[in-house]
């Protein structure tokens, strides 16, 4: 399958797996429950997802458990986004192309949509009837979530990003908030995958973390940089924002072009990185490619 069919396959596949787990929820509240829909189905690259599939594939993972990886790691995402674009963080109005959740609903609701799709990952991820995996692992999967969203993941990275507003902060320090903020979800995408092959040789494991570390931080660099050279309207979200923020930035600490040079020199280690696995890793470098190449 080409590479563009590929990734409409995948994203079409794990949108129909959300849509089943928010059409399975009884009503309780529908505005709250609008508010998921409308931040988890509306829009989105489904960037983590993809990396899940095509690790996954690599590693022969059944893809049917890939799906509850897939689908958990998204709800986590889009609640960090439904949280992040509140007015006590970066205060943005433009989402995936939309009004973002609390301007189309409500602070309050937003808050509540957010909280329960970060709930709804660790239901699908303890509910789901894996079946490669035993117990232990999904176990496993679900600390490894836990931690990539959490205190030493992307909620610590956020809280970083906000103290890092209006300061000039030194690379190392950008460096720990990029990878943690959205490096760490990300980096979870290859690694619990991964995780389901219990029987992976070691320098295997430590090929793949190189990897994802390299295109953990990447991400956001490229991140940094789309939001001062692509528009609003490709974007889907405001572009300036970050300057106009006070945001620290691989842009702002090192010029636009010391953040090209930055991502481009992630690129090289990521490829150096997936260069040492023992398998046909062309769909991997392919979406290294990609997120350094995206104008969205
Ligand atoms: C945006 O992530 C926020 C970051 C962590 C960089 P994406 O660029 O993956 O956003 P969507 O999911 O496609 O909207
Ligand atoms: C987002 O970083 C990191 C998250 C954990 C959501 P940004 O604040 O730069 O993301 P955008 O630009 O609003 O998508
Ligand atoms: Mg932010
Ligand atoms: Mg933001
Ligand atoms: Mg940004």
């Amino acid at each position: 399958m080409p590479q563009l069919e590929k990734l409409s396959f995948y994203q079409q596949r794990v949108d129909d797996f959300l849509s089943k787990q928010l059409a399975d929820l009884a009503i309780n509240d529908q505005r709250l429950f609008d508010a998921m829909s409308y931040g988890l189905l509306i829009g989105g690259k489904r960037m983590r997802p993809y990396l899940v599939y095509v690790t996954g594939d690599m590693l022969q993972v059944p893809l049917t458990d890939l799906d509850p990886i897939a689908a958990a790691i998204e709800c986590i995402h889009a609640y960090s986004l439904l949280h992040d674009d509140l007015p006590a963080m970066d205060d943005d109005d433009l989402r995936r192309g939309n009004l973002t959740c609390h301007k189309k609903f409500d602070d309050a609701t937003a808050i509540l949509a957010g909280d329960s799709l970060q709930t709804l990952a660790f239901e699908i991820l303890s509910n789901y009837p894996f079946k490669s995996i035993d117990a232990k692992i999904q176990l496993k999967l679900i600390a490894m979530l836990s931690k990539s969203s959490g205190y030493l993941g992307m909620c610590g990275g956020q809280a970083m990003d906000l103290a890092a507003t209006d300061k000039q902060v030194s690379l190392e320090h950008l460096q720990t908030i990029h990878k943690l903020k959205t490096g760490a979800l990300l980096q979870a995408a290859i690694l619990m995958p991964a995780l389901c092959r219990a029987e992976l040789a070691a320098e295997i494991l430590i090929g793949l973390e190189n990897f994802a570390a390299q295109i953990g931080l990447a991400y956001q660099v490229h991140d940094d940089i789309i939001d001062i050279t692509s528009s609003e309207e490709t974007l889907g979200k405001p572009a300036n924002s970050d300057v106009e923020a006070g945001k620290s930035t691989y842009p702002a600490l090192l010029g636009l072009e010391g953040a090209m040079e930055k991502e481009q020199q992630l690129f090289k280690q990521a490829l150096h990185a997936l260069a040492s696995l023992p398998y046909n890793t062309q769909q991997l470098s392919h979406f290294s490619t990609f997120i350094i190449k995206r104008a969205h």
